[in-house]
């Protein structure tokens, strides 16, 4: 299944003029071809602050300071963090109530941190490593995608 996304990611991604067609392509592809997922996303960072980008689910919160919630501290910490129950996460955001697990993984632009990707399942324990190493591997594709596209 995730040979078959990332290879359909590879060909969303090649060819863009801009980011926002980037970001809405692959979130449309992760949310339509991962089972159990309720909300797949971007966020941006600009200053201290995530703004909601694109996204497929319900409408989310639009605006995240660093260092809150789970999209806070995965900037914060610079790292992919993987929560398998949102609701023993302290300081959880809840935006979908049928969220219960969640990852966020980092995304540079010219190796610059850029933002993030942010998946929610209604399933607890969702995202297991082999999850992990994959969406990973994705972020890395977008991220080098975004390396030769214009902001918007
Ligand atoms: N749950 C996130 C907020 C974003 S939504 O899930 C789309 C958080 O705690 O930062």
């Amino acid at each position: 299944m995730y040979e078959d996304l990332i290879n359909e990611i590879e060909a969303l991604t090649l060819d863009n003029e801009y980011d926002i067609t980037i970001l809405s392509n692959t979130s449309s592809s992760i949310y339509n071809k991962l089972d159990n997922l309720n909300w797949v996303g971007f966020y941006r960072l600009i200053d201290d602050n995530l703004y909601l980008s694109a996204f497929m689910g319900k409408p989310a919160c639009i605006k995240i300071p660093v260092g809150k919630g789970v999209c806070g501290t995965c900037i914060k910490e610079n790292k992919t963090i993987v929560v398998d129950n949102v609701h023993e996460f302290k300081g959880h955001i809840a935006c979908d109530s049928a969220s219960n697990s969640e990852i966020c993984i980092p995304i540079y632009k010219n190796n610059i941190l850029y933002g993030l990707l942010d998946i929610d399942s209604p399933i607890i324990n969702r995202f297991n490593n082999i999850d992990k190493d994959y969406l990973e591997k994705i972020a890395t594709i977008i991220s080098t995608a975004l390396g030769k596209t214009r902001y918007i």
